[in-house]
């Protein structure tokens, strides 16, 4: 059970006090009835709470996928640049949600945001060994021996990569997907590096068995399913 206000304003973009007002207007009500006070108790499962006879569907952890663009940190503040979750859309902020790992400035593609810190604690979990794939584009074409090597398990200088999967497109060699079981920092590029090639542009297109939904705009956020959530166990 929690008080009608802070049911309303988790569901909606409203804050605390702008539900007391609403409640004294009257345009608030719990199963039919005008509410008369915020300080009620609202059964989250089985109460029905309407503003402005709409119904409001009541969550306290959002689950987005975003299609980042270039040029935005994964961040929720920054003096300088555009942030990921300036992305999101203005009826969702209130949920606060911060992006679950990172990518870099320059890269693009599927980057999870959320407010549910268990949720970000499971996928970050090395435990969960959560294999991230990428689409990369080279300045010099990839090779057998490129896979030898990312399946070798690569050294760096504070961690040895777990055996990465390296396929390259037979029609361009230059087009590369690559997947990574960690992710660390500049870990595709770095990997990239080792093997004497640049990486000139780069792309998540999944995390684990969930895809980046191919008709998702470069820029644009939407809330997963339920079956994509359960793709993580959640
Ligand atoms: N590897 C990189 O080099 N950059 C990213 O953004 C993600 C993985």
């Amino acid at each position: 059970m929690i008080r009608l206000d802070k049911y309303i304003s988790d569901a909606a973009a409203y804050s605390r006090r702008e539900v007391r007002l609403l409640v004294k207007k009257g345009a608030v009500s719990v199963n039919g009835i005008t509410a008369k006070s915020a300080d009620m108790k609202i059964d989250e499962a089985k109460d029905s709470v309407c503003v402005n006879g709409e119904k409001l569907r009541y969550r306290k952890y959002i689950y987005l996928m975003l299609n980042k663009p270039q040029g935005y940190l994964s961040a929720t503040e920054d003096d300088h640049d555009p942030v990921v979750v300036d992305l999101v859309p203005d009826e969702l902020k209130h949920f606060n949600v911060f992006p679950v790992g990172r990518l870099d400035k320059d890269t693009e593609g599927l980057l999870l945001l959320t407010n549910d810190g268990h949720f970000d604690h499971e996928l970050m979990s090395p435990r969960k060994n959560l294999y991230k794939r990428y689409y990369a584009e080279l300045d010099l074409p990839a090779n057998e021996e490129d896979i030898t090597l990312f399946a070798s398990g690569m050294q760096f200088r504070e961690f040895t990569a777990k055996p990465a999967r390296l396929e390259i497109d037979p029609a361009d060699p230059c087009k590369v997907y690559v997947e990574i079981a960690e992710g660390k920092y500049h870990q595709v590029k770095r990997m990239w590096e080792k093997a004497g090639k640049k990486v000139l542009f780069l792309k998540r297109v999944a995390i684990g068995d969930l895809e980046l939904d191919a008709s998702l705009p470069c820029g644009k956020v939407r809330e997963l399913t339920a079956e994509e959530l359960a793709v993580f166990g959640w």
